[in-house]
């Protein structure tokens, strides 16, 4: 602790303390809503207009993130204090520049965004620097390496692009037939282009957590374990807390805090891992809030979003006991159009249940568009007040 004074500004004005969100979805969204309500001035940044974040900030500002020279520009005419990435496909090269240079405070460091971009960066730091138990795995560039690959890690086992997101390109190879398959859908899956994979060995673990972890002035605090159910490598439900032993949650907590303090920096992480047994594996980290931590909205009185809020500003983040056995459903739409929700005051009437609406401003494929949250008795009744709720909600897509 320091004797620091946390100060600042009002908005729009001189004195104001600018934050800029690279990336301007739903998780920025409640993040900007957060700062809005400390006085922050935040510009919201994504590839397309009309985001959700953008709805709620002070500006926006339409850019692709991935274009090294947009992405300076609009930080020099912005001249944030912070800036806050959201996502992962960013220009990194701009972020480590700014904060070399002073301009801004990049969230939680640069070096941490660069090295969560790809699943490589991360991977090796923590299996291979930090020595925290992963699943096997090997980085692949060819077919040909592919198949060798497969081969030594043996079926089933998992083909991920290192650039992507929400299951995009991620497949299981259960038998040989499914080799060349797995390998188009990754290769085609792929952000950045590139033909560059990982093939990691299959974990059959009891459940997965996402361990949110809070890095702030005032140290590290670790949030209830959250539980979550992934469909296609994309989040559906999660509920808080996952029950787990003390032995898993321990581990579950040494591995976290090992990894944020690698990444460095102040904000909340999103630790995600596979237990088996009291046995518990490092798989990924978000250096920002998670979707499955959506949770938070409704389990904590602070959710994830203003921790995080709080922490990048410089302020303390207490310990959030939970009110409540609690749990979150995604709502998704597919097709086409503008989304209307009908249904909204039976999801409403739900006991316990609560809901948000992201605003996205079309589906085109399918997208997450909502989520319900609740609490209830145990997790399984607060899981099905959630998905009681998503299940009153109709969503239309209309051309207006
Ligand atoms: N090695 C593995 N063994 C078993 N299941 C796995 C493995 N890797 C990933 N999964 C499953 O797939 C899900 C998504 O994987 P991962 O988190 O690596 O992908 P992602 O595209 O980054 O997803 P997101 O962006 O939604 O976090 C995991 O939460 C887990 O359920
Ligand atoms: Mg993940």
């Amino acid at each position: 602790m320091t004797d620091a004074t946390v100060t600042l500004g009002t908005p729009l004005s001189s004195t104001a303390t600018r934050a800029m969100l690279l990336g301007s979805g739903e998780l920025g969204k409640e993040v900007a809503l957060e700062l809005m309500r400390l006085g922050v001035e935040v510009v919201a940044v994504d590839r397309y207009e009309a985001a959700p974040a953008m709805q709620v900030a002070h500006r926006s500002h339409v850019i692709d993130m991935l274009d090294a020279t947009a992405l300076r520009a609009v930080i020099d005419r912005e001249r944030p204090h912070l800036v806050i990435p959201e996502i992962e496909a960013i220009a990194t090269q701009v972020l480590l520049e700014v904060e070399a240079e002073g301009v801004a405070r990049v969230v939680p460091t640069a070096r941490a965004t660069r090295l969560t971009m790809d699943r490589e960066g991360i991977r090796r730091l923590a299996a291979e620097e930090l020595g925290l138990p992963t699943s096997p795995y090997e980085f692949v560039d060819s077919r040909e390496a592919f198949g060798e690959a497969v081969e030594r890690l043996g079926m089933p086992c998992v083909v991920k692009p290192v650039m992507s997101s929400s299951g995009k390109g991620q497949s299981v190879v259960k038998t040989p037939e499914d080799v060349d398959a797995a390998w188009a859908y990754a290769v085609e899956g792929g952000r950045a282009g590139g033909e560059r994979v990982i093939v990691e060995g299959f974990v059959d673990f009891d459940y997965e957590i996402t361990l949110l972890t809070a890095r702030h002035s005032g140290g590290t605090t670790f949030l209830a374990p959250v539980g979550h159910v992934q469909v296609d490598g994309d989040y559906r439900e999660s509920w808080q807390p996952q029950a787990m032993s003390e032995a898993a949650l321990a581990e579950a907590r040494r591995i976290a805090g090992a990894a944020t303090e690698a990444l460095g920096g102040w904000g909340v992480f999103g630790v995600e891992l596979f237990v088996r047994g009291d046995e518990v594996l490092f798989s990924e980290v978000s250096p920002r809030p998670h979707d499955t931590g959506l949770v938070t909205l409704v389990s904590q009185d602070l959710s994830e979003f203003a921790l995080h809020a709080r922490a990048i500003l410089g302020l303390p983040v207490s310990e959030q006991p939970l009110r409540a056995p609690s749990a979150s459903c995604a709502v998704l739409a597919e097709g086409s159009g503008v989304p209307v929700f009908s249904g909204v005051d039976k999801a409403l009437a739900v006991s316990g249940a609560d809901l948000r609406l992201f605003g996205k401003p079309r589906v085109e494929g399918r997208r997450r568009v909502a989520v319900t949250v609740a609490q209830g008795e145990d997790v399984q009744h607060a899981r099905l007040r959630a998905r009681a709720a998503a299940a009153a909600l109709r969503i239309d897509l209309v051309e207006p």
